[in-house]
């Protein structure tokens, strides 16, 4: 069975088109509108300097001490956070912050040349607390080095930190610095350099012109693509909700509406998250069950699911789901 863990997706990516690229600032000297909303957007600060976060000057509120296995104890002191094992104490920076935290931050830093340090506590904007980061909770540390965290390789194709890096910046990484952080204009419209330096006139991938199928391909590059055999897909592993394009493609909207429905027909592409679907369903459904509300059709047809409160993601397998039961639709 296929499961797709936390904040952990094991997953080798394929490389980027090749090619120069120019940064965001270059582009949204043409064009304005999409850099002014895109660098609002969740995508945007997918990864940051900690020291450059939008949210650091709400953690030293939430920043109460915190115990674990009743010897170690955490305190942060500014952008360092100290495990305390009773005998020593050992520091860690917060160096780099990844998600914008629309649900959570994790901190990652540097250990050695071999390894990187993704920090055992998490900020939670729900909670606006810190808290085991996913994964984490349920380790056993024996000594203050491994209560700090979780450790993973540089380099490692599978379990390395470099996919953090590569799903949450873009146009490369030289020793594991991103070009640009956060997911920028180029994650999603190749290198553009070329376009940039000709004025607009070299061409530059727009994915409008792209089939449903391969925006979900595109998207599913970070967000996971359609599984080959759905069969081999945990459909009860919750974690597994998160993989928009995996469930996506499983729904009756997606399979029967001939390449119509893609992630652009709900999300567009340079903006923050929409207030409401209901207009984009009811473009295509005019008529409906009589169970169906007038509005947030997506609650009941889209249920959230949380794989470990208080995360919760959007199930994007659009079906009728009875009792309570969000993973899968009833029919
Ligand atoms: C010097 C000005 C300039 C810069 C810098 C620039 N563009 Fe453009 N871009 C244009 C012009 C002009 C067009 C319209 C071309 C056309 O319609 O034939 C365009 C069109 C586009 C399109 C639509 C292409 C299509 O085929 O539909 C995209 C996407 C795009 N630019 C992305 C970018 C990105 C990403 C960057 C930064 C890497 C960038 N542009 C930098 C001038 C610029
Ligand atoms: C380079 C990797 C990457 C690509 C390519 C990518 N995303 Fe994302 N996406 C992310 C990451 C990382 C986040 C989490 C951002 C955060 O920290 O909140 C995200 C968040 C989102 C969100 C939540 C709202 C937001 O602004 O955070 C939506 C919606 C989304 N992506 C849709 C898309 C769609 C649609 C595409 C394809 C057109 C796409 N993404 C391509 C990595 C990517
Ligand atoms: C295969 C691409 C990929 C890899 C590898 C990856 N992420 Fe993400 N990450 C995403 C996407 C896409 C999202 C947003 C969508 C979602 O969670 O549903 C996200 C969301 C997050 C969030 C929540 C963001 C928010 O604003 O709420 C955090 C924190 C995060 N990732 C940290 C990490 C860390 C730390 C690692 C490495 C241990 C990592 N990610 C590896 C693609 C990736
Ligand atoms: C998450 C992926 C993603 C990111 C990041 C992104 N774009 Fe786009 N862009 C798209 C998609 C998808 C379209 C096609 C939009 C549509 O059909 O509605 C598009 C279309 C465009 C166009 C054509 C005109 C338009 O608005 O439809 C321009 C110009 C453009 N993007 C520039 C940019 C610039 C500049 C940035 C960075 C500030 C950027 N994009 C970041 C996905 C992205
Ligand atoms: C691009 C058009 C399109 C959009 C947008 C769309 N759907 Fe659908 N949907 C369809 C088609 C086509 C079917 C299959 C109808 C059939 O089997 O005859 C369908 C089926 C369904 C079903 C029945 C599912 C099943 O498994 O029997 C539900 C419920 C549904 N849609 C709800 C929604 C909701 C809620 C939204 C908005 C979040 C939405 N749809 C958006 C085209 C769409
Ligand atoms: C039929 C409409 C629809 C389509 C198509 C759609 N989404 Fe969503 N998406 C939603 C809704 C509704 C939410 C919940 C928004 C909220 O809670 O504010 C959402 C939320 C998200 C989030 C935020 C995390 C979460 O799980 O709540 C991401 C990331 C995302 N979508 C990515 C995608 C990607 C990638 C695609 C294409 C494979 C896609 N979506 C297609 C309706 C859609
Ligand atoms: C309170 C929960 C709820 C809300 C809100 C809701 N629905 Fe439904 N919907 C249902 C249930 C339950 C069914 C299954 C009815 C049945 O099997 O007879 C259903 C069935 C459907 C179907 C399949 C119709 C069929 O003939 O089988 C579609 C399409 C649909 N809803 C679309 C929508 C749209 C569009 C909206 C928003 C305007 C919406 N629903 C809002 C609960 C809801």
């Amino acid at each position: 069975m296929l499961r797709f863990c936390g904040f952990w997706f094991g997953l080798a990516l394929a490389a980027q088109s090749s090619g120069p690229f120019a940064g965001s600032p270059v582009c949204g000297k043409c064009h304005p509108a999409q850099f002014e909303s895109q660098s609002r957007s969740g995508h945007a600060h997918a990864l940051s300097r900690a020291s450059a976060h939008p949210l650091r000057t709400t953690w030293p509120l939430a920043a109460t001490e915190a115990r674990r296995a009743g010897k170690f104890r955490y305190r942060f002191d500014g952008l360092s956070l100290r495990v305390d094992d009773g005998a020593d104490v050992l520091a860690v920076p917060m160096e780099w912050a990844f998600g914008a935290g629309q649900q959570a931050v994790t901190f990652v830093s540097r250990g050695d040349s071999r390894f990187y340090l993704e920090h055992y506590l998490s900020y939670f904007s729900k909670l606006k607390a810190f808290a085991p980061t996913p994964g984490q909770a349920g380790l056993r540390p024996s000594n203050l080095a491994e209560a700090a965290g979780l450790l993973y390789k540089i380099g490692d194709p599978v379990a390395g930190i470099d996919g953090c890096f590569e799903c949450h910046s873009t146009g490369g990484l030289k020793d594991l610095t991103p070009a640009e952080n956060g997911v920028r204009c180029e994650a999603c419209h190749g290198p553009g350099a070329k376009h940039a330096e000709s004025g607009g006139k070299a061409p530059v991938l727009n994915p409008r012109r792209m089939t449903a199928s391969a925006l979900n391909d595109a998207c599913g590059r970070c967000h996971r693509p359609p599984a080959s055999d759905p069969a081999k897909v945990d459909w009860n592993f919750a974690w597994n909700v998160r993989h928009q394009p995996v469930y996506l493609s499983q729904s009756a909207c997606f399979v029967k509406s001939a390449g119509k429905l893609s992630c652009l027909t709900c999300h567009a592409p340079h903006e923050p998250l929409a207030t409401s679907y209901d207009q984009k369903c009811v473009n295509c459904h005019a008529t409906r069950a009589a169970d169906c509300g007038p509005r947030d059709c997506a609650g009941c047809h889209m249920p959230r699911v949380s794989p470990e409160p208080p995360l919760s993601f959007t199930n994007h397998w659009i079906g009728i789901y009875r009792g309570g039961a969000g993973l899968k639709p009833a029919r």
